[in-house]
């Protein structure tokens, strides 16, 4: 099969951002990153276990007329570090990111610590410094391992 019959297995999109070389498994995860879950009308293509060069398998997740923002990028590089963002306008690719670990992942994922000041009523931002191998509550220690980061998302 010829790279271009593989590219047709996820039609391209007019304007928007595609998330590419996704760790097999992780497609669902950025929805839930993305808070899509359907019901706010979106244009969402996904791809999951699909034939890559760079990966033996790839999942890549194309989004209509959005854009990440940077807290969204963040997570997201911390649960697929070899993603790569595409910006397509008009349908073509006007921008690439490789993405960057970050310091710190602000927002996006809460606290699982019940008691942590994030956690209380009065709703304060969450914020969480990266480590070498999960993420640490800036408010009150508590870490969350990066495998266990899709569970900790903060998504209404
Ligand atoms: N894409 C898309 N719609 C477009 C343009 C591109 O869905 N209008 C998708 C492509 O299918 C591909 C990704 O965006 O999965 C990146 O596109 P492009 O840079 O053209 O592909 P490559 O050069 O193969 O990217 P890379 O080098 O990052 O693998
Ligand atoms: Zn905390």
């Amino acid at each position: 099969m010829s790279d271009i019959d593989r590219e047709l297995r996820v039609s391209k999109i007019r304007n928007g951002t595609v998330i590419d070389h996704l760790a097999a498994g992780h497609a669902l995860n950025v929805l839930a990153i993305l808070g899509i879950d359907g019901s706010g009308g979106e244009s969402v293509s996904i791809g999951m276990n699909v034939p890559s060069d760079k990966l033996a398998k790839k999942d890549i997740v194309k989004v209509e007329d959005r854009e990440l923002s940077e807290s969204e990028v963040d997570v997201l590089s911390v649960i697929s570090p070899e993603a790569t963002i595409n910006i397509v306008r008009e349908y073509d690719v006007i921008e690439k990111k490789r993405i960057d670990r970050p310091e710190y992942v602000d927002g996006v994922l809460a606290c699982p610590n019940r008691n942590c000041i994030t956690n209380d009523e009065e709703p304060i931002h969450t914020r969480f410094a990266v480590l070498d191998d999960g993420l640490r509550c800036d408010y009150c220690g508590e870490i969350v391992r990066e495998d266990e980061v899709p569970a900790h998302l903060d998504v209404a």
